[in-house]
């Protein structure tokens, strides 16, 4: 489980990887901050290419990093995403922060099956926020019900 200390290192952690965000086409820049099982963080950004399919989002960064260390249970994520200017987030005196009129970036489709590959559905908890004191909760069971996965496939 993720207590609310644990959280706010999460999203503390997303926010600072939102500023490595590499977003000069959409100018949208996300963080995101994902425990493993065992208590690491692994960080992402979201990095775009002139491709636009290239693109990858910032919470399949995070979990393809800490998958290409081997590791593969994971606990939590939290993601902080809004609009930067220059493609890039400018750190405002609330650091790496998102606006309070700014939708809450809650991961898109692509995500949410990729965390369906490594996470239990029903305890995977994703935290989506605009500031430490600015969040919501759920599990990847509420953001993905009646999901395809792995035993589906024997594994
Ligand atoms: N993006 C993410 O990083 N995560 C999401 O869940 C939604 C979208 C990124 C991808 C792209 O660089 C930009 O936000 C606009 O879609």
């Amino acid at each position: 489980m993720i207590d609310e200390n644990m959280r706010d290192v999460l999203i503390r952690h997303a926010m600072e990887a939102r500023g490595r965000a590499y977003c000069p086409y959409s100018k949208y820049a996300v963080g995101a901050a994902l425990m493993s099982e065992n208590g690491e963080i692994y960080e992402g950004c979201n990095i775009e290419n002139a491709s636009y399919g290239g693109t990858v989002c910032a919470e399949r960064v995070a979990i393809f990093g800490a998958v290409g260390e081997g590791i593969r249970t994971f606990r939590a994520i939290a993601i902080v995403g809004g609009p930067a200017d220059n493609g890039a987030a400018g750190a405002s005196e609330n650091g790496f922060a998102v606006p309070d009129n700014e939708p809450f970036a809650w991961p898109c489709g692509f995500c949410r099956q990729v965390m369906r590959e490594f996470c239990d559905p029903e305890s995977f908890q994703i935290i989506v926020a605009r500031n430490p004191e600015d969040y919501r909760v759920c599990t990847l069971a509420q953001l993905l019900p009646e999901s395809f996965g792995p035993e589906n496939l024997g594994k």
